[in-house]
């Protein structure tokens, strides 16, 4: 007995030494953790119950059945995050560096199934070099083996992925449909064509980071949520993410007890917006003064920053936070900032996490570049989003809530559940100067009853009132007591139950 105890030792000594140690050498060279170490501070200590340990691959061709590793390059199992239980596969790069082969897809698939089955979040450590070269079209089939079920677990279980090393080719496409991608700065970059390519292709000289590295995904194509220094850093901010999802979609967001009075008032919001229309403020010191604690979790802060979006709680229920931001391009809603929101919206949507808006948009912004870029249907996706969402949703306009943008900011007529606005609110069809040029058009030559006819619109349209009076807005607020208003709705709202008509699927405008 005591000799098959000691093999079972030797051999978990050996899946746990995955390529090598001159490998697991060089990996720490590179900054980077192994699979393993990874897997040991993400979850809680102790709780990590590892599976398929021993799998090993099928491939024969190129002299493979002599050159197999026990785990096949992916560390596969479960453990708890402050308790609560996830799924987790993380790629060993010591181990062809980490490339999918056929069973490394099954033991991915496997935990994805259980999770699916059981209700908890998926959190997908990649660090591979893509396809397993040697097995070809079997790798190949692994991978859409994990995209369908990437798909199936969708709007089901949360989906996470970090990206800690490289993610190139095909491969790409099983974290870019999960729900938050966060990347290591200097070590990890994903391309659909790396740049040896790009140069064969297009001509242009381009680097690995720059072509697809954290900085590149999370500034200028949104692909990414978030940059971090290292894997550290990731993988504690992975822990704090987590804190705040509800773990299927069948649960209610956890609850964290607060230490903040829910009835807290902060009269330095009295002065947040300024009395000069046109001059900007910054709408994160809002949420950052009326969430619990002033814990914000914002997502793609570095990206379409005319929106601000993330999550954050309120009496220590989770909330999910889209903000216009006055501080970037006006707060208006362009391309990028429509999608960014929209995707978000429709997360929470999917996850009963309660929706929170604050307002203050002059509108979509204008040109060609938008137009040809195709606003009308990327600004319908955030249209869409909104009016199909049916958790409780709250809104407060603060200041400006123009055209169609107006509408779109879950507005009352979107099911919007409770809708304020601060007595500084614009609720128009647009700006007064505007609204004036165009209705008294002919009085152009006269600058001085021009100012008078605009004053007139200001004093008629510019304010809350208009839309009070036909009850769009439920309440003006004191913008002191915002707090203290929206925890009242959302207790208030706590038991919402609304659904859309049965269908197969919508068709958001993709
Ligand atoms: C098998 C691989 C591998 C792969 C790396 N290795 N990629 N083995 N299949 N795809 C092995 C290397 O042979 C090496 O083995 C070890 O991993 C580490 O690789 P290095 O090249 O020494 O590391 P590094 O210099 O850090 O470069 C990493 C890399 C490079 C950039 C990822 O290895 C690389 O370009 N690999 C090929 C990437 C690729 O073309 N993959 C297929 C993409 S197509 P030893 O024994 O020396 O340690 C694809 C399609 C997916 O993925 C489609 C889905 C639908």
């Amino acid at each position: 007995m005591h000799d098959i105890i000691q093999q079972l030792e030797n051999k978990r000594g050996l899946a746990r030494l995955g390529g090598g140690q001159k490998r697991i050498d060089s990996q720490h060279k590179k900054g980077k953790l192994t699979a393993r170490e990874r897997i040991e501070l993400l979850l809680d200590p102790e709780s990590f119950e590892e599976w398929d340990m021993f799998k090993e691959h099928r491939c024969t061709d190129f002299g493979m059945e002599a050159d197999k590793t026990p785990g096949d390059g992916v560390v596969t199992g479960y453990g708890t995050v402050n308790g609560r239980v996830v799924f987790v596969f993380s790629q060993d790069f010591t181990v062809f560096g980490g490339s999918l082969s056929e069973t490394h897809a099954e033991k991915i698939c496997k935990i994805m199934d259980h999770a699916i089955k059981v209700g908890a979040p998926v959190i997908g450590l990649n660090d591979s070099g893509g396809a397993r070269i040697q097995e070809g079209v079997a790798s190949l089939g692994g991978y859409a083996d994990v995209f369908q079920r990437n798909v199936m677990a969708s709007g089901v279980v949360p989906q996470i992925s970090m990206i800690m090393g490289p993610c190139a080719g095909g491969a790409v496409y099983s974290p870019s449909m999960t729900d938050f991608i966060f990347m290591v700065k200097d070590s990890s970059y994903m391309f659909v064509t790396g740049p040896e390519v790009v140069k064969t292709v297009t001509h242009e000289e381009v680097t690995a980071e720059e072509l697809g590295g954290a900085v590149t995904h999370t500034t200028k194509s949104g692909v990414a949520d978030l940059a971090f220094e290292n894997d550290v850093e990731a993988l504690m901010m992975l822990r704090r993410l987590i804190g705040f999802l509800p773990s299927n979609n069948r649960e209610k967001p956890p609850v964290v007890p607060p230490f903040d009075p829910t009835d807290r008032i902060d009269h330095s919001l009295d002065t947040l917006v300024p009395a000069n229309p046109n001059m900007p403020y910054n709408m994160k010191e809002l949420i950052i003064k009326v969430v619990d604690d002033g814990d914000f979790f914002e997502l793609q802060p570095d990206y379409a920053k005319n929106i601000v979006i993330g999550f954050a709680r309120m009496d220590g229920t989770t909330i999910g936070v889209v903000a216009n931001q006055p501080l970037v391009l006006a707060g208006c809603l362009d391309i990028k900032s429509s999608i960014k929101a929209a995707r978000f919206v429709r997360f929470c949507d999917a996850f009963n996490i309660p929706v929170v808006t604050f307002v203050d948009v002059p509108g979509f912004m204008p040109g060609t570049t938008q137009e040809y870029g195709g606003i009308i249907k990327h600004g319908a996706k955030l249209l869409y989003a909104y009016a199909e969402c049916t958790v409780p949703k709250i809104t407060v306009i603060t200041r400006k809530a123009y055209g169609g943008a107006y509408d779109v900011m879950s507005s009352k007529h979107l099911r919007g559940d409770v809708n304020f606005a601060w007595p500084s609110a614009e609720i128009a069809v647009m700006g007064p100067k505007g609204a004036v040029e165009i209705i008294f058009r002919d009085e152009k030559g006269d600058p001085a009853k021009l100012a008078e006819r605009e004053a007139e619109y200001k004093a008629k349209f510019a304010n809350p009132f208009v839309a009070g009076a036909r009850g769009f807005i439920d309440d003006v607020i004191q913008p002191h007591e915002t707090r203290k208003r929206i925890c009242r709705s959302l207790a208030m709202l706590k038991e919402k139950k609304l659904e859309n008509p049965w269908r197969k699927h919508g068709n958001i405008p993709l």
